[in-house]
């Protein structure tokens, strides 16, 4: 085959324009006369979704009998790089068996609050462990020479007004809540195609922001694939042309293309632009082209054991009092509600597997003796059944121990739309508490995407977040259940008390098209930490069967510059009876700064498995990005010289040891004084203050606080009041006081700025 730009050389203005969009919904074009074949693109993010006859983009009509694995908001709840890793070669498999070249995940938007219909196919509140589990999802994938589609770039936090609200976030909150995961996808995980999100970001379509697309994704990133746009999310394609948005996906009927060719016609369109976007989509083509594999076999019931082997360890065990848990097969155990025996295990639209199988709790107990089951509750209604409510009471009045099976139906959460409220569906809510009244050893099992309020909870002595396990997950939840495995998955996600009390309760959704980010970097833990606030369960917690002990925090230096790294070893013992995985989380805290930060952000984990009496030592490696914030002063990160805590924890509300490393910024911001500036800034800076003595003198006689105890003067302007009056006093304030003139203001700026 000719190399892409001599190819690009043979290609009439059409030819190129044509290969800018799709051929229908799942394939690209080609162009035969010059050997250039299309490919096929298929969802994504949790198994394959092939739609082999008529295709469309939510879910609707059947794709191919496939395998679902453990949709994200599992996933990520393995806190396992290696075990995204190993689902993404197993979707890399599949689609080379299946010829689809794309496999269009994974989604990495931000859970900016518990409300958004397609939280279940995201990964995380935290950006730092969004974009650690999309690398490896994204080399898994890849590691098969099939590309990966990172979606939704960018701020696609939503389903309300998808395809035309603006997200307007400010440029710090951009570059360390909702971009950092991207920026590891594209520098890091070498993703071959990212998808530009429906929304418009700060009055922007995504699918025409020249900055996003371009600017940041390939000049600062260093992105070498292309970007498709979401499907239908193409507004001025001649725009998105030279803004960089490479593919239209699924295509306009030629439409777009043909407004594409007439703008190069007349000029409105430098052709190099089409040339470019040409390039990029074949580059990445060949990459598939020249290594695909049809022979490679798809074995379906292996898949399927993987997918349940993997959801065992992405279940978070919640509460476990009285060690209820694990049952024994001694214990007479009641499993309540039709979950048990129709799962809920994946989530809504464009992401929804055709499984092949699906292996419910009640089937993946069959060989157990001693289990009874009543359904309890339907699960698309809110309205209380007698009938199965008085037999559930029987049932589980007779058992030893109650697993309640409950959660949110599909109607509760999709793609499309958000949730308006967080609740579970009130007759499940009725349900345990009637069952916690009959039998004390009860057990809550949920299956849902995203957090939900749950007013039993103190009811209860035993709860596991299942989220949504993938077709396998009676085997995963059997697994934990009975302690075949124990289980390891921490929350990805803070779990509110109330909807109330989410950062965003006030704001999210928008108003109209517009949708402030007004909690700013204010997001999951970084608000609830920051305002000490009663949660649920906080960011990163979840319990084991066996115990783990830490010890040894190990800094390599107790200063360093900004430049530097700096590792950090600790050891973690299992101190309980059973072998265990152990989820050690890093934190970064800056107990001072000059700008609003979180009471300290995730900059490390790592999971650990450890026999019982093992002693593991885990190590990390924390650099400059780990201290900084984004300043919006100099556009670029910025460590602020002074004393940072590394902080390991159990969870974000559960530091168990800190050491405090001295980290030298080498970055200076500059800055201009001006009339305006004030003198409690200027004083901030060492070099300033010689300069700024004559000035200082006079103030203090100027502004001292009056004496005379007692004296309506002396009440009126105390010491404290003096003092401030000075430090919030702009250079401008010297000649309104009488204490200088003009030229003597600027005599002082030149010193100042020189
Ligand atoms: C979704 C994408 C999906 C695409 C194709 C869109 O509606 O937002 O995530 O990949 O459809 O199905």
């Amino acid at each position: 085959m000719s190399s892409v730009k001599d190819l690009i050389a043979q290609m009439t203005l059409e030819e190129k324009a044509s290969l800018l969009s799709g051929a229908d919904f799942w394939h690209t074009r080609g162009i035969p006369r010059l050997g250039i074949e299309g490919v096929m693109v298929s969802d994504g993010p949790h198994g394959l979704r092939k739609q082999d006859q008529s295709g469309d983009h939510l879910g609707i009509n059947d794709s191919i009998k496939a395998v679902c694995f453990p949709a994200a908001c599992a996933s990520t709840a393995s806190f396992d790089r290696s075990l995204v890793h190993r689902l993404g070669e197993a979707i890399g498999d599949e689609c080379q068996h299946e010829e689809v070249a794309i496999n269009l995940g994974p989604a990495i938007n931000i859970k900016r609050s518990p409300l958004c219909g397609r939280n279940f196919e995201y990964m995380s509140e935290d950006p730092y462990l969004a974009g650690e589990m999309a690398v490896d999802l994204i080399r898994g994938v890849q590691s098969k020479n099939i590309g990966v589609s990172v979606k939704h770039f960018a701020a696609n936090d939503q389903e309300h007004r998808r395809m035309s609200s603006d997200s307007v976030v400010d440029e710090r909150t951009l570059r360390e809540i909702y971009l950092p995961a991207f920026e590891a996808s594209a520098k890091r995980g070498k993703a071959w195609t990212f998808m530009c999100s429906y929304n418009r970001l700060n009055g922007t379509y995504a699918s025409e922001h020249k900055w996003l697309l371009t600017d940041l994704l390939r000049g600062e990133w260093g992105f070498d694939g292309y970007v498709m746009s979401d499907w239908g999310a193409v507004s001025r394609r001649p725009c998105g042309v030279e803004a960089g948005l490479d593919l239209e996906m699924p295509g306009s009927n030629g439409i777009n293309d043909a407004e594409v060719v007439k703008a190069v016609r007349e000029g409105r369109l430098d052709e190099k632009y089409v040339d470019l976007c040409v390039e990029h989509i074949l580059n990445v083509h060949e990459r598939y082209l020249k290594n695909r594999k049809p022979e490679t076999p798809w074995d379906k019931d292996a898949d399927h054991e993987l997918a349940g082997r993997l959801a065992a360890d992405c279940l978070v065990l919640l509460k476990n009092e009285d060690d209820i848990l694990p049952l024994a097969d001694s214990d007479r155990v009641a499993i309540i509600g039709e979950f048990a025996v129709k799962p809920r295990f994946q989530g809504g639209g464009s992401s929804h597997i055709n499984s092949f199988k699906v292996t419910s709790l009640m089937d993946a107990l069959s060989d157990k003796a001693n289990v009874t089951y009543a359904q309890g509750y339907r699960i698309e209604s809110t309205d209380e059944d007698e009938a199965l409510t008085a037999e559930a009471l029987r049932v589980a009045a007779a058992a030893d121990k109650v697993v309640v099976v409950a959660g949110l139906p599909d109607s509760f959460e999709s793609e499309g739309y958000d949730r308006s409220h967080m609740q579970m569906p009130a007759n499940q809510n009725r349900l345990i508490e009637k069952l916690a009244a009959v039998n004390p050893n009860l057990i809550v099992l949920l299956y849902n995407g995203s957090p939900v309020e749950m007013p039993w909870n103190g009811l209860v002595k035993g709860l596991i977040e299942g989220y949504l396990a993938g077709q396998n997950v009676g085997t995963a939840n059997r697994a934990v259940l009975y302690g075949e495995v124990n289980p390891s998955g921490r929350l990805p996600e803070t779990m509110p008390l109330r909807l109330e009390d989410t950062p965003c309760y006030l704001s999210y959704g928008g108003e109209g098209n517009t949708a402030v980010y007004s909690e700013g970097i204010f997001v999951g833990y970084r608000y609830y930490d920051r305002k000490k606030m009663e949660v649920l369960y906080p960011f990163g917690y979840g319990l084991s069967y066996t115990t783990f002990r830490y010890s040894n925090l190990v800094l390599s230096a107790d200063h360093i510059k900004d430049t530097d790294t700096l590792t950090v070893c600790v050891d973690v013992t299992n101190t309980g009876k059973r072998s265990g995985k152990e989820v050690v989380q890093l934190y970064v805290s800056d107990p001072e700064s000059s700008v609003f930060r979180p009471v300290r952000e995730l900059k490390g984990f790592d999971k650990v498995e450890l026999a019982p009496g093992e002693t593991k030592t885990v190590s990390f490696t924390l650099d400059k990005r780990s201290f900084a914030y984004w300043s919006t002063d100099i556009h670029d990160w910025y460590v602020e010289s002074g004393k940072f805590d590394i902080q390991i924890g159990r969870s974000s509300r559960d530091i168990v040891l800190c050491a405090e490393v001295e980290v030298t910024g080498t970055t200076e911001i500059p800055v201009t004084y001006t009339e305006d500036s004030i003198f409690m800034d200027i004083l901030t800076n060492p070099k300033a203050v010689p300069i700024m003595q004559d000035s200082m003198q006079a103030l203090l006689s100027t502004f001292a606080p009056s004496d005379g105890e007692g004296s309506a003067a002396g009440e009126a302007i105390s010491a404290d009041m003096s003092l401030a009056m000075i430090r919030y006093l702009p250079l401008r304030g010297m000649i309104s006081f009488g204490m200088g003139n003009h030229e003597e203001l600027k005599t002082l700026l030149d010193a100042l700025n020189s």
